[in-house]
């Protein structure tokens, strides 16, 4: 017994902090669910449409002629079949943010993957590996394409869903008009590109401009957000009600957490559990990013019968703490930074490439990385992997303890930011920043995981 216990002392000891970071992990993060065999199967068309949004009736570009998208829904380990037909006036894709799919499904045009051109039509297929708050865009020009319209939820919910009262989603938005009230037509100015991309004049709560939601007292609500702007970072704040994060770009935390001053970028969601209280009253839901000026986004009104809360507790996220994420040496270091140049006359540039020019960033497929982000510029970068979760370690050389994965993390003006990540799919995944402007002038790079 003591000689068994010395033993395992000695292998704890020989390992080293990379390996031990790798037991961590593999300790803690779920198994990818399999196909059960089920298949869900959607149809998509992508088309002009006028729809209303914020009462205001807008020519957009929408999935179904509906802003946002149809909401799709499947359970974890059935398989996602879209077909999708192009109906714009210009090549599109489909694009799985969050989701970890097949290489080749990922919606990102390569040459042997081309775009889809109008007309044409396209099957995705998937089994999402994880359960969560997933999204689906256009990764052509999406600058553009997302901007008009393009863009909807996609749930994978839990093999045992969890008795809620109500699931509800609310994808937040903004959007540029014009005097007349129509979408600002000219995509990618100098001043989009300068700045945090393009922000809008009329906020957005899945299309509606500050809507009163009815919940009765004692319900219990899991409110699934999104982020779909191209540029606005959203800080949402919930008033008086007591909203707890119960998930962070799909995958559960540890445990729930108070919402405090979440920055919900452009790409990140949030899943936000919420016992409405037992009285009745009005609560006011405002984003308050820029911290003197709140905007309103919606109003939740508690009225009506009571409702029994269910009580249970959420699914607890298998986190690693990581707490040596940090002493690891950087594998890759990326600097984010801009210059003049290219098509709109500023280029964004990760490692002083702008893309399609770009410099391949090689991680190794199920080890730990540990990847650094030098913020060369004074504007917002959120930074989005595909195909893979990372954990954020430090924000300039501090350690941040974040008990939840992200796909999607702000890099502030002239920031450092330190992330520790274990890529579990082989393939060539985007990582660009979620401001699309940035994002359309060069700022995407290729993480390539063998
Ligand atoms: Cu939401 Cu590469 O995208
Ligand atoms: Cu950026």
């Amino acid at each position: 017994m003591v000689r068994a216990c010395f033993l395992l002392l000695l292998l704890g000891c020989t390992r080293t902090p990379a390996e031990r970071l790798l037991r961590e992990f593999e300790g803690a993060y779920p198994v990818a669910a399999r196909p059960n065999g089920t298949v869900r199967t959607f149809e998509l068309v992508a088309a002009e449409s006028d729809v209303t949004i914020g009462g205001e009736k807008l020519h957009t570009w929408s999935y179904n002629q509906q802003v946002p998208g149809p909401e799709l829904h499947v359970r974890l380990g059935e398989t996602v079949r879209v077909h999708f037909t192009n109906r714009l006036p210009q090549a599109t894709t489909i694009h799985w943010h969050g989701v970890r799919v097949p290489n080749d499904m990922d919606g990102v045009p390569t040459p042997m993957r081309p775009p889809i051109e109008p007309g044409q039509s396209f099957t995705y297929e998937f089994t999402p590996k994880d359960a969560g708050t997933f999204w689906y865009h256009p990764h052509i020009r999406s600058s553009e394409q997302v901007e008009r319209g393009l863009y909807g939820v996609l749930v994978v919910e839990d093999a045992k869903p969890q008795p809620w009262s109500r699931e509800v989603t609310w994808v937040l938005d903004d959007w540029l008009l014009t005097p007349e009230r129509t979408i600002f037509p000219e995509f990618n100015t100098l001043h989009d590109l300068m700045h945090d991309g393009r922000w809008g004049n009329l906020l957005t709560v899945s299309s509606q401009k500050m809507p009163v939601f009815a919940a009765r007292p004692g319900e219990r609500i899991r409110l699934r957000l999104l982020n779909s702007a191209n540029g606005r970072i959203f800080v949402p704040d919930f008033g008086g009600l007591p909203a707890r994060i119960v998930a962070v770009d799909g995958l559960y935390v540890r445990e729930p957490l108070a919402l405090g001053d979440f920055e919900l970028s452009p790409g990140n969601r949030l899943d936000l559990d919420i016992v409405m209280p037992n009285l009745t009253g009005s609560f006011a839901v405002n984003d308050r990013f820029l911290r003197e000026r709140p905007n309103p986004l919606a109003e939740i009104r508690v009225d009506g019968e009571p409702a029994v809360t269910p009580q249970f507790d959420p699914p607890a996220g298998r986190i690693p703490v990581w707490r040596e994420g940090a002493d690891v040496p950087v594998t890759k270091e990326l600097l984010l930074d801009a210059r003049r140049g290219g098509n709109f006359g500023i280029e964004w540039t990760i490692n002083g490439h702008a893309y399609p020019d770009h410099d391949h960033i090689a991680l190794p497929l199920g080890k730990y990385s540990r990847v650094r982000f030098v913020n060369k510029s004074a504007r917002l970068h959120p930074i989005h992997t595909h195909g893979m979760f990372f954990r954020l370690l430090a924000r300039e050389g501090r350690r941040v303890s974040e008990p939840f994965f992200r796909d999607t993390v702000l890099v502030h003006a002239r920031e450092t930011i330190d992330v520790g990540l274990v890529p579990l799919d082989a393939g060539d995944w985007m990582l660009h920043c979620h401001i699309l402007e940035h994002a359309e002038a060069g700022m995407m790079s290729m993480i390539d995981v063998h």
